[in-house]
């Protein structure tokens, strides 16, 4: 069965796309079987891997509207193990769309359920907003990866993202948790990139990932080759600092031990 991870906060920029693209990868390669939903009308994680838009028949959308099954919207990428339910800028209308639906919080989730035993991971791209399908995608995951950019809004916008996964856990998804806030665009020359970390983790000690995400120019370049960092140039250190991510996740999703008699 599958981990259910949402990448998600409201604020654009922050490196969420990126992480989930990188991450995503980066587990493929190590012989996990990753699906990768994209949520965000911009579809930046679908041409993240390289996949035209305008080749697309279907996407997340019409599996959102109940038009087409989720596994009739999944399609295989270039990299090793990894597919992907693709978004369009179709999506820009869903929000306004799904008010009017039945169950209109865990449509994703439903459509999750159904090829949750197929995979080893499913990361779900959050759009730049605490909208409708951020919410689909908090009620259909096990736990959140809150990409944080370290500047000076960023605690205000993360108390914010704290307390919407509380209202969700309390009201659709009870057991969801945070998978670990990860910090991107290190710049360890900036003092108030240190006081922002060291006031995170005051507030969330057990919260953080070790693994830091140095600004790297690589990881901005590959996008534009519709390839992962962790293929574009595995030896940068922005491939490098999401395949040490990939060991800490895969460390804290070792499978169960089934014990014998
Ligand atoms: N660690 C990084 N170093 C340099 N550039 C980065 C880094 N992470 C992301 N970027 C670039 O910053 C921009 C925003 O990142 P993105 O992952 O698209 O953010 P989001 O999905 O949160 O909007 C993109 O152009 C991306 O290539
Ligand atoms: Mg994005």
């Amino acid at each position: 069965m599958a981990v259910v991870i949402a990448v998600a906060n409201q604020k654009g920029g922050v490196g969420k796309s990126t992480t989930a693209v990188n991450l995503a990868a980066a587990l493929g390669k190590r012989g996990k079987k990753v699906l990768c939903i994209d949520s965000d009308a911009q579809g930046n994680l679908t041409s993240g891997f390289g996949i035209k838009k305008k080749s697309l028949e279907f996407t997340v959308y019409d599996a959102l509207l109940g038009r087409k099954t989720l596994s009739d919207v999944i399609i295989p990428t270039d990299f090793k193990n990894v597919s992907i339910v693709p978004a369009t800028s179709d999506l820009a209308g869903a929000d306004i769309e799904l008010i009017e639906l039945e169950n209109r919080q865990s449509r994703l989730k439903m459509q999750i359920l159904t090829v949750k035993a197929d995979f080893d991971y499913i990361f779900i791209d959050c759009p730049p907003s605490l909208s409708l399908l951020t919410v689909n995608a908090l009620c259909a995951s096990d736990t959140v990866i809150i990409p944080l950019q370290c500047e000076f809004h960023a605690l205000e916008g993360l108390s914010q993202l704290v307390e919407s996964i509380k209202l969700v856990k309390l009201r659709f998804n009870p057991n969801i948790d945070i998978e670990g806030i990860l910090f991107t665009m290190y710049d360890g020359r900036l003092q108030l990139t240190h006081q922002v970390v060291n006031e995170v983790k005051k507030h969330f000690p057990t919260k953080t990932f070790e693994t830091i995400i140095p600004r790297n120019v690589r990881l901005s370049e590959a996008p534009s080759y519709g390839m992962p960092c962790v293929y574009y140039d595995k030896n940068s250190k922005g491939a490098q600092s999401y395949e040490s991510l990939a060991d800490e996740i895969a460390a804290n999703h070792k499978p169960r031990k089934i014990l014998s008699a």
